[in-house]
């Protein structure tokens, strides 16, 4: 298994192309299914993730021609709408070829998901709101097994409320309501840009979509959706974590393709730590500049949903403020286990005490480079990070979770002067 060994010290520097958001191509992959006409998408990011989903669709019968950034899918002969166990099972957004399969093919048996061993994560609330569509939905020997009930095969138009903001949930329902009889409501939705992403795309295809960004969706259901070109939206959490990655080598560094519109809540608290970060547009080109003092000060955050602190950046945080001046607290409040990564993070010698859901900081003036083991996706950015500030080498065991998520990670790094470099363990 690979690791990454990287020795700290280095200020960061220069600019790095951020790649198209991840969790923005993975149900736009799957929207796919929604037509018989194919659906180019440009901008898709080389994430391992993306190679696991690609693989979910061809097994079930859609054609796929990707040559690099560029992705077209031909799902004409759709013909097996099963996700197997032994694909879903490392990637948790696999649930999103659930509502599409359904709508297109009235049947879909999808392995429940694996993913990051992030809390329980539990699927409910998609199974509740296709449920309310009319279909019929068991679970069986670890798979969703669901059908339509209606004689045309169709799912129903139908006035929905989730319990909390899902992500994958209302993208989920999002799409099952495009071929469905009938207008949806999805109320309590998610905000979060990759669900304006996948809505436009949806959009470009046939899709009638209002209210995408804001907690109440309106979807009217049409006959069928066609073909569309579509370019993936930046990815703001990569974005983030660059952000941060700078911020904590006191660097000054340039992100193009990306733009500060997506990430409001982080660039704030990022200012708050006293760096200077300005977005930037010329025709054509949008970018980001980050100036980093030589220390940050503390600051402390609590995750919720979009448009608040996103909970994917938690993890970086924890990584800038163990060497900041000052206390922090950081609040997780979407997921119950996602404070992995701090246990690695005192092993780098940062002052951290975790009470439930709050973690309490006090930086430190320096980290010590140690062997660690990334746990989650997110969990693994933050250990890069942590490696970057720390005094010598950090050997960072299991980054196949980095490899899920982020494109060319060690190569956007050295481009900017990290010392970072993959090794076979
Ligand atoms: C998505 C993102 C993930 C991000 C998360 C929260 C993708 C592919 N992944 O994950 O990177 O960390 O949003 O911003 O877009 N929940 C239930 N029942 C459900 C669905 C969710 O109880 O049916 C709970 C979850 O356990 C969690 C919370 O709701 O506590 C939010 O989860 P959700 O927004 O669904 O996360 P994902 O869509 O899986």
């Amino acid at each position: 298994m690979d690791k990454l060994v990287i020795t700290g010290g280095a200020r960061l520097s220069g600019e790095v192309a951020i790649s198209g958001a991840k969790n923005a191509a993975l149900p736009i992959l799957c929207a796919s299914l929604l037509s018989t006409e194919p659906l180019t998408l440009t901008n898709v990011p080389g994430l391992n993730d993306i190679g696991t989903m690609l693989k979910l669709l061809a097994q079930m019968g859609v054609k796929i021609e990707r040559e690099g950034n560029r992705v077209t899918l031909d799902a004409s002969g759709l013909n097996n709408p099963l996700a197997p166990y032994e694909l879903v099972k490392t990637m948790r957004a696999s649930i999103l070829v659930l509502g599409p399969l359904l709508a297109r093919c009235s049947e879909a048996k999808v392995s429940l998901p694996g993913g990051c061993a992030i809390g329980a994560r539990p699927v409910d609330q998609h199974i509740k709101g296709l449920l309310a569509m009319g279909a019929e939905v068991g679970v069986e020997h670890g798979y969703v097994v669901a059908k339509t009930t209606a004689g045309n095969g169709k799912l129903k138009g139908a006035h929905l409320f989730t319990d909390m903001v899902t992500v994958t949930g209302t993208e989920n329902l999002m799409m099952a309501a495009c071929l469905a009889d009938g207008e949806t409501i999805i109320e309590n939705a998610a905000r979060e840009p990759e669900v304006v992403d996948l809505a436009q795309c949806l959009v470009s295809m046939g899709a009638q979509i209002s209210g995408a960004g804001t907690d109440v969706i309106r979807i009217r259901g049409v006959e069928r959706l066609h073909g569309a070109t579509h370019r993936i939206m930046p990815d703001r959490i990569e974005t983030g974590t660059f952000l941060c990655a700078a911020a904590a080598t006191g660097g000054e560094i340039r992100l193009t393709g990306t733009s500060t519109g997506y990430l409001d809540a982080v660039v704030d608290k990022l200012m708050d730590a006293g760096c200077e970060i300005v977005g930037e547009k010329t025709p054509g080109r949008e970018s980001i500049h980050i100036i980093a003092p030589a220390r940050l000060k503390a600051v402390s955050i609590r995750t919720a949903p979009y448009p608040a602190f996103p909970t994917d950046m938690q993890a970086q945080f924890m990584a800038i403020n163990a060497v900041a001046d000052g206390t922090a607290i950081i609040r997780e409040t979407i997921f119950e286990n996602r404070f992995m990564h701090a246990v690695e993070l005192q092993r780098l010698g940062a002052d951290i005490q975790i009470d439930g859901n709050t973690a309490v900081m006090k930086g430190v003036e320096k980290l010590q480079g140690a062997t660690v083991m990334a746990t989650d996706l997110r969990a693994s950015a933050s250990l890069v990070i942590a490696g970057l500030v720390a005094e010598g080498e950090t050997h960072i065991e299991r980054i196949y979770h980095l490899d899920r998520g982020y494109d060319h990670i060690e190569a956007k790094l050295t481009a900017l002067g990290a010392a970072i470099r993959r090794e076979k363990a």
